[in-house]
């Protein structure tokens, strides 16, 4: 599956993409990994792998649509199944989600709806929360909004900050991402009508990762 990858910065989630498919034969080809900052370490790992880089700057452009419309020509050039927002820290326009819909996803460091936006693991922590986590959900017009397809919890220590928080949740994103793409590229998860299948299973709430057994479907690991 022709996927394109957008990043802003670090690029973690990028590298757990890009070593799921050398290690685990994760079944997609990433066609480019676009950055809205030139500085994004991101980009030197896509560099570093082989992958087509390019930088939209936001500077650059006098509005939000001419940014979202240089992204999307530059997104479109490399006919993706999938756009995978990884650390992409953009609102993006209505015209530009609704040209993708059902066709990207991202990943949001909470257990959504709760904490949308940005801070999300100091918000964490002040609200004194026994669990957090993170979720990979379809982009809606709605910020951090759409229709959540999986979640994975993390337990908030006595003893956490923001930083070991942090740590812990990243870990679990770099799991669940990969995951999630490997879904949609093996064509078990569907999102149709606004609703999510998995197996031809209408999902109702967000699957939990790590998925429970199924033995028709050996878990991807
Ligand atoms: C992740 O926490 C992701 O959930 C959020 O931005 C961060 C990106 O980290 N949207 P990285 O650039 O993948 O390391």
């Amino acid at each position: 599956m022709p996927i394109v990858v957008l990043i802003s910065g670090t690029g973690s989630n990028l590298q757990a993409i890009i070593d799921a498919k050398n290690n685990d034969n994760l079944p997609v080809t990433i066609r480019a990994v676009i950055s809205n900052r030139k500085a994004a370490q991101g980009l030197i790992r896509a560099q570093q792998a082989g992958i087509a880089t390019a930088t939209i700057e936001q500077t650059q452009y006098a509005s939000r649509e001419d940014f979202d419309a240089a992204l999307q020509q530059c997104i479109d050039k490399h006919k993706p199944a999938l756009v995978v927002l990884a650390g992409f820290m953009r609102i993006l326009t209505d015209a530009f989600v609704d040209h993708y819909q059902g066709k990207i996803i991202n990943i949001h460091p909470s257990l959504l709806p709760a904490f949308r936006g940005l801070n999300t693991h100091q918000r964490a922590l002040d609200a004194k929360v026994a669990e957090h986590g993170t979720t990979v959900h379809f982009v809606s017009r709605e910020l951090d909004g759409g229709p959540a397809i999986i979640q994975a919890k993390v337990p908030v220590l006595a003893n956490d900050d923001k930083a070991s928080l942090t740590e812990r949740v990243l870990q679990q994103e770099h799991q669940i991402l990969p995951y999630t793409i490997r879904l949609i590229a093996e064509g078990r998860l569907v999102y149709a009508n606004n609703n999510i299948y998995l197996d031809h299973q209408q999902r109702l709430e967000p699957l939990q990762y790590p998925p429970a057994e199924n033995k028709h479907h050996p878990l991807p690991l």
